[in-house]
């Protein structure tokens, strides 16, 4: 008997559905030091995608992803690239989408965010909630976005749990609701409790080069002997957390509500076990997503996908640009004709390959909430959605506040022409925005960044491909706020405050030196409109 198209496809649709059931898509946000990168092994370790410890991560040769596009992150020892680490465990597939921290902080590093389902928040217990966790957290509230608490470090000296707790709480309303509990103070730490009461698991340091934590557990009458008073402490504790109703709530985590935390020590790899099948267990798959028209697509609807950024120039010979693409819904096939949305023009994608870790590898097939990058992408730009089957674009990736602003002009008053066609690139590729005013002029745009990082991009781009050499002067600004026409008049004529335009949406941006000069102007003059950006919220 011959199938007919319906049953293949009926068949492919529910393939779909499963695997992107299978899918669990996330990112770490944490200040840099919290031990992102240590907890990112670790993970790794436990569902033994790798064999040792210290093959993704390394302080000295660290293998992010490893590209040799630029010389300048050669010079610098750093990774540009956002690479996704697929791990594989209980039957799921952890995609990680790395978010770049240090000195790689940049506007890509929120873009993330809007690729991943759920977010992990990694404190480290003696600082708790810490600049760049708080402004990558905003951007999760402003998605609503499910995000699990992970407190690290706790075989040192840190704080006590329900001071963290409470922190969390009073300064980012998160409301958490932890899994387990820690016996015994952070630097004395003897293990963890699960919520229940009943299961304990003994701190054990796992010996160097092991592949997976020995985890010796005990039952309660036995741990209460072996910890005594750390033991009634956390016994303690854990009958508080009940009474004051802290526990998992699927619907406000599912809401960035709540947030489940599990205490743990990524160095030693303990409690990571825990937070895998956290992970595994509470974080959300893939679910149909939201068309700029506010439609939802079903997830196993034909293949779309929306690119979360772009990198230009990984290959010098060439050229390239790559663009990083999270699959949105349906089933990808290197070698699909794709169409891209902005341009209604195919694009084809026999070149096309997944980037886990330090490898590159062609892949064949991929599903939603796995990310593809496409080489030979140049006509792409971040937010642009690509599809098969009938046309669909998905709502563009906002842009966020600015902290780092200079003036860009071209060297050579010759070349005036690739200057400006550069910066309308590099502008619509998203590498920064470019900010404009009539009292400024076309010829000296003002560039206005997240991490500085995006300044050198933007240089060696414009030197290296437009040949149009620029210099930089920068801005001694630190803040912009969102004004409308009728406040920006009043706004631009204050002192050290300027009204500049958003090239890429027109939104009309007040730059401020800094909080202090800001609170002034909001005291002066409560008329005025100044609302802040995405992640800009936090000072
Ligand atoms: P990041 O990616 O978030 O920047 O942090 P990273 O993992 O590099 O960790 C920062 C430092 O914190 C590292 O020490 C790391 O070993 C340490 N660390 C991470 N998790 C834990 C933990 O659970 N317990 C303890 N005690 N330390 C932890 P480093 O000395 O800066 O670097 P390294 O020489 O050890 O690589």
């Amino acid at each position: 008997m011959s199938t007919t198209a319906e049953e293949t496809n009926d068949k492919s649709t529910r393939e779909v559905v499963a695997e992107a059931g299978r899918r669990r898509t996330f990112a770490v946000i944490s200040h840099p030091d919290a031990g992102k990168s240590t907890l990112t092994e670790a993970l790794a370790l436990h569902a033994a995608a790798i064999t040792s410890a210290g093959a993704v991560h390394g302080k000295g040769e660290r293998r992010g992803v490893t590209s040799d596009w630029m010389e300048m992150e050669q010079a610098r020892g750093i990774s540009i690239t956002s690479a996704a680490l697929r791990i594989d465990y209980a039957d799921r597939v952890l995609n990680l989408l790395d978010t770049p921290g240090h000195a790689d902080f940049s506007e890509d590093t929120y873009r993330v965010l809007s690729a991943v389902d759920c977010a992990v928040m990694l404190l480290d217990s003696a600082k708790g909630l810490e600049a760049q966790t708080l402004k990558l957290f905003d951007v999760c509230r402003a998605r609503r976005m499910p995000v699990i608490t992970f407190v690290n470090k706790w075989d040192r000296p840190g704080r006590e749990p329900l001071e963290l707790l409470d922190e969390v709480e009073q300064r980012i309303g998160l409301r958490p609701t932890p899994l387990n509990w820690p016996v015994g103070i952070a630097g004395d730490f003897r293990g963890l409790l699960e919520r229940d009461g009943t299961t304990y698991t003994r701190f054990t340091r796992t010996p160097g080069g092991a592949t997976r934590a020995i985890e010796e557990t005990l039952t309660p009458e036995e741990a209460a002997g072996a910890e005594g008073d750390a033991w009634t402490q956390a016994v303690e504790e854990l009958e508080l957390l009940g009474e004051i109703g802290a526990d998992f709530d699927p619907a406000s985590f599912m809401a960035g509500e709540s947030s489940p935390v599990l205490f743990g020590a990524a160095l030693p790899n303990f409690g990571v076990s825990q937070l895998l099948r956290a992970l595994v267990d509470l974080a959300p798959a893939p679910t149909g997503p939201v068309d700029a028209r506010g439609a939802e697509r079903p997830i196993g609807a034909p293949f779309s996908g929306q690119v979360f950024k772009m990198q230009a120039n990984m290959d010098k010979a060439h050229r390239d640009r790559m663009a990083f693409v999270r699959v949105s819904t349906g089933r990808f096939e290197r070698g699909m004709v794709l169409t891209h949305a902005a341009t209604g023009r195919p694009f084809a994608t026999k070149y096309t390959q997944a980037v886990f870790g330090s490898e590159r590898t062609t892949i064949e097939t991929a599903y939603p909430g796995d990310v593809i990058a496409l080489v030979n992408a140049a006509a792409l730009k971040v937010g642009d959605t690509l599809y098969a089957g009938p046309k669909v674009e998905f709502p563009p990736i906002p842009s966020f506040a600015p902290e780092h602003f200079a003036v860009a002009r071209a060297l050579d008053a010759g070349r005036y022409k690739q200057f400006q066609r550069g910066i309308a690139q590099l502008d619509a590729e998203g590498v920064v925005q470019v900010l404009t005013s009539d009292v400024r002029g076309e010829q000296a745009p003002v560039l206005a960044a997240v991490g500085p990082l995006q300044f050198d991009v933007v240089s060696h781009r414009m030197a290296e491909e437009f040949r149009a050499p620029i210099e930089l002067a920068h801005l001694d600004y630190t803040l912009a706020r969102r004004t409308d026409a009728a406040s920006a008049p009043t706004a631009h004529s204050l002192s050290g405050a300027e009204v500049l335009t958003r090239r890429s949406d027109g939104e009309l941006l007040v730059l401020v030196h800094n909080k202090w000069r800001l609170r002034v102007i909001q005291r002066d003059h409560p008329e005025l409109v100044l609302e802040p950006l995405l992640a800009g919220g936090v000072e």
